[in-house]
Parts: C-alpha cells; sequence; structure tokens
C-alpha cells in the first residue's frame, strides 16, 4: 500500500500479522480476547487469569492461577529488593521512569521468566515512583496478594476494600490486549529481530507514553476538571475545538462506534459508586462525552468520533484510587500482559518483520 495523502497512511487497515491473542471489530464494537468477549472476561476473571489465557491460550486452572499469584508476589518482593540495593533515583515522569526501570534488567533467555519479571517490575516500578512522589520511603510489596491487591496497597498505604480491587482488576484485564495498537507492533518488531523480551517491552512502553496512545487519561481528568459542570461542557469543549486542540479521549484509528471498553468500565464505576462518591464524576463524564459526541459529529461528519478506552479510564482509576499521574502508568501493568504474548506468538512465528517504505526525495542527476 503507497502512503497517498500527505500524511502517510499511518498503516491504517494494513494486516501486519496473524494472531490468536485478540480480535478487535472496529464497525461492531466487539473486542475479543483469546476466545472470550472482553465484557464476559471483565466480568468474571483476574488479572492472573488473563495473563495465563494470553500465554497459553487457554482459560488456566485454580492451581495454576495461584501459583502465577505465588511466584509474581514473590518476584515483586525480589525486584523491591534490587531497585533498594541498586538505590534506584526514579526519574520526574514516571513513564520514563518506569522505562529506565524494566530496562536496567538482564534477560534470563527464557520468555516466561522475563515475562513475570517484568510484570512485577512494573508494579513495583511505578508504586516505587509515587512514593519518591510524595518523599515517602517505598514499602515492600507483599507476597501473598495477588497483582492488583498489592498495587493498590503500595499506592494508598493500606489494604484497599474488595471493591476497589475488583475495580483494579476489571480495568487491568479489559486493557490487557488488543489487536495491532502501537505499543504491541513495536513489542512484535523488536521481538521479530530475535531481540529478548525485555528489550521489546521496554520499546513497548516508550510507544504507550504518547498522549496519542496511553497518555490521554491524565488530560481527560484535567478536562473534566475543567468542565466543572455538565452545564459548562459545551462552551468549553467548542473553544477547545475552535483552537485546534483534540478532545482527549475521543475519537479512535479502529473503532467507528463507541470503544466497548467503555462501558465495560463504566459499569465498574457504577458498581464503585456504591461504596464510594465517584456517582458525579460519572454524570458529569457521562454529559461531557455527549456533548463531545454531538460537536464531533458537526465538525466531521465524515468520520464517527466516539468515547475512547481512555475517556471512562480516567474516571475508574480515580475512584479505584490510582492518582492521575499514574494512568499510563497503569494502563502499562494491565497491557504488559499482552505485549509479553505477543513477543511470545512473535518468536513462535520467527520472521523478520520488515516492511517498506515509499521513497519521495529527490534522486541523484
Ligand atoms: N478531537 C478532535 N478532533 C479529532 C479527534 C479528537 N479527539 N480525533 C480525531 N479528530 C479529527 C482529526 O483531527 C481529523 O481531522 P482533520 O482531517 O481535519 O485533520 C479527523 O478527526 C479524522 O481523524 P482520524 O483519522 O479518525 O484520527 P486518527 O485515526 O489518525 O487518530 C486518535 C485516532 C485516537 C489518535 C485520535 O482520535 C485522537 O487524537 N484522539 C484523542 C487522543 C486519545 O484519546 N487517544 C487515546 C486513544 S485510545
Amino acid at each position: 500500500m503507497s502512503a497517498a495523502n500527505g500524511k502517510g497512511s499511518g498503516l491504517e487497515n494494513v494486516v501486519a500479522t496473524r494472531t490468536r491473542l485478540s480480535s478487535v471489530d472496529g464497525q461492531a464494537g466487539e473486542l475479543v480476547i483469546a476466545g472470550h468477549r472482553v465484557e464476559d472476561l471483565a466480568e468474571r476473571r483476574g488479572f492472573e487469569e488473563v495473563c495465563l489465557l494470553l500465554w497459553t491460550g487457554a482459560l488456566p486452572t485454580a492451581q495454576q492461577v495461584t501459583a502465577l499469584r505465588d511466584r509474581l508476589g514473590r518476584r515483586r518482593v525480589e525486584v523491591h529488593r534490587v531497585l533498594v540495593e541498586r538505590r534506584a533515583a526514579p526519574l520526574r515522569d514516571p513513564m520514563d521512569s518506569l522505562r529506565s526501570i524494566l530496562s536496567a534488567f538482564e534477560s534470563s533467555g527464557d520468555l516466561e521468566e522475563d515475562a513475570v519479571t517484568m510484570l512485577a517490575a512494573v508494579a513495583v516500578a511505578n508504586t516505587w515512583w509515587w512514593s519518591a512522589h510524595n518523599g515517602l520511603p517505598a514499602a515492600a510489596p507483599r507476597e501473598d496478594l495477588s497483582t492488583a491487591a498489592d498495587y493498590l496497597r503500595l499506592l494508598l498505604g493500606h489494604e484497599a476494600s474488595a471493591h476497589a480491587v475488583r475495580g483494579l482488576e476489571q480495568y487491568l484485564v479489559t486493557v490487557s490486549d488488543h489487536g495491532m495498537n502501537a505499543s504491541t507492533f513495536t513489542a512484535r518488531v523488536i521481538a521479530s529481530t530475535r531481540s529478548d523480551l525485555i528489550s521489546a517491552v521496554v520499546g513497548a512502553v516508550g510507544a504507550l507514553k504518547g498522549p496519542l496512545h496511553g497518555g490521554a487519561p491524565g488530560p481527560v481528568l484535567e478536562m473534566l476538571d475543567a468542565i466543572g459542570s455538565p452545564e459548562r461542557a459545551e462552551e468549553w469543549l467548542r473553544a477547545e475545538l475552535d483552537a485546534g486542540r483534540r478532545i482527549m479521549g475521543m475519537g479512535h484509528r479502529v473503532y467507528r462506534v463507541r470503544d466497548p471498553r467503555a462501558a465495560v468500565f463504566e459499569r465498574a464505576i457504577t458498581e464503585l459508586s456504591k461504596e464510594r462518591d465517584a456517582g458525579v464524576r460519572l454524570r458529569l463524564a457521562r454529559s461531557v462525552e455527549r456533548t463531545a459526541e454531538e460537536l464531533l459529529a458537526e465538525r466531521h461528519p465524515e468520520r464517527a468520533l466516539k468515547a475512547n478506552v481512555e475517556f471512562y479510564t480516567a474516571v475508574l482509576l480515580e475512584a479505584v484510587g490510582v492518582p492521575r499521574e499514574l494512568f499510563a502508568a497503569t494502563f502499562a501493568l494491565g497491557r504488559m500482559a499482552g505485549w509479553t504474548a505477543h513477543v511470545m506468538e512473535q518468536r513462535a512465528e520467527d520472521r523478520l518483520i520488515r516492511p517498506q517504505s515509499e521513497y519521495v526525495g529527490p534522486m541523484p542527476s
């Protein structure tokens, strides 16, 4: 396919590879992860369970889930010890910090072993950053907790409620994989050179950091704060669009209908609202979504621009107690499940990804 317009094709509609990991139907608004509808996984399954589903292609037994949970718990404790020994100083930006902490690990040469280290390391790196940001010593992880429960405990400084843990679990499961998105593609390109899994996921973190990919939910919350109440939504959004800025959390390269993950998060927030005051935020978010959708339809009648995953991510993560500075880095925790599975799949395929470019520069005379 040639890059026909001045902007380049962005590889839109190009099928880069075959995968058993997830299917995104942008017209119907359906996401299937390893044979299961995302709504079902979010409702019934835990994060460790979905990691194993992605890595092996089958739902694991209860013993396998417990074994992975314990292994991840032990690995978090080891990673924490390594960071203490290295006196690792977190960088100013949490995604830079995450990238640099992950890249300091050496590959064991075993894909699953490296995948476990990377999953554990994201949880520790993010919570480590938050402690340092607040001038506090980083508490040690606990081996006996699930990834979601320990993550929230390390962030909040106390054990989170079962509802909050479940809310985060639903978030991590829902974002675990999503077709050939930019960071997953990055990981697969790196893996296709037979480089190691750690190099591949470090590249993926770099891709996720960009605001057009995983960096949107923090700005979504800033937008909701700036709008303040539903009556102000239209005026605020119009001014943004008139200034030529994009509305964060709206639009998607693949979905032409509402992102199905937005609905999963909306349901999870509704559940959480019974316990804490997330209801006001949810009402504001719904109203801003409706208005943004109408205004974007006026300006781009040719392109359906609806809420994407980031829109309600902001509200859900805020409701479970994840600080907004860590929204993108928490996305990396969930997506690490998919990245590592894609690296495994790519390595099994063992074919170098090497497309071509269309030269539009001058030729020698
Ligand atoms: N706000 C305002 N305008 C938007 C928009 C948004 N959120 N999303 C797309 N548009 C506009 C584009 O500027 C473009 O206008 P133009 O033709 O006048 O330049 C038009 O709609 C078509 O855009 P499209 O081709 O659908 O965008 P894309 O596929 O290249 O980009 C995103 C998809 C996600 C990068 C884009 O929608 C976006 O930037 N959204 C905001 C950031 C975000 O939420 N990211 C998280 C994604 S999960």
